[in-house]
């Protein structure tokens, strides 16, 4: 994938094996593991490159994007911004996470309007989804701020660290975001 997607603030671009040292530093981080499901913590050493290398094989499969986010002018990755494809239901889910040094400059917001307008406009798809622990209001409020819609709570449906957990559930649909737009 060679696609690179372009905001006021931020460049969207491929994941490279030279984000390694960043992303590792940034994930590391308790405060971004604990609001995923699939981060570890503590994060193992060297598992970003692994991280990266099997995200590149996804990618090149064909039913996953994954974009790292970097600000205009500068090339370093400052977090990553993804849609998980299910074709059979031409539905996309997005997954991203923004660097804590970078929190609160309305990033991911940027971003993920983006892949937004990527997932509809470039992908064609029917809806997009995100999904995000209950107790994480800067992610559903993301979710918001692109105008997806809540769609209900998933009660106790993950278990993170040994604790049941719920999780909120945002849509969209093609034709409100056509007609949104
Ligand atoms: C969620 C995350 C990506 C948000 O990144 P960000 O660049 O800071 O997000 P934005 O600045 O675009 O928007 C965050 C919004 O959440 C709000 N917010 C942040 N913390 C909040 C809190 N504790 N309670 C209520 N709202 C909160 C902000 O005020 C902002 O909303 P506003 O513009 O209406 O004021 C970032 O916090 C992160 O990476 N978290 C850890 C990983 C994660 O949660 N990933 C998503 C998993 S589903």
């Amino acid at each position: 994938m060679t696609t690179t997607l372009t905001t006021a603030r931020l460049i969207l671009r491929p994941l490279a094996e030279t984000d390694a040292a960043r992303v590792e530093r940034y994930v590391s981080d308790p405060d971004i593991a604990k609001m995923t499901l699939n981060i570890p913590h503590p994060y193992p050493e060297g598992e970003a490159l692994t991280f990266i290398r099997s995200v590149q094989l996804r990618v090149e499969e064909g039913n996953n994007v994954v974009f790292a986010i970097t600000e205009q002018g500068i090339d370093d990755c400052i977090g990553a911004m993804s849609v998980r494809i299910e074709p059979a239901h031409n539905r996309g889910e997005l997954g991203y996470w923004i660097g804590k040094s970078h929190w609160g400059k309305g990033y991911a917001t940027e971003a993920a309007r983006a892949m937004l307008a990527y997932c509809f406009n470039e992908l064609k798809l029917h809806k997009c989804m995100a999904r995000a622990f209950a107790h994480n209001p800067a992610s559903w409020r993301v979710m918001e701020k692109i105008g997806l819609k809540e769609e209900g709570l998933m009660r106790q449906h993950f278990m993170r660290d040994g604790m049941y957990i719920d999780s909120k559930c945002y849509g969209l649909l093609r034709e409100e975001y056509l007609q949104g737009s």
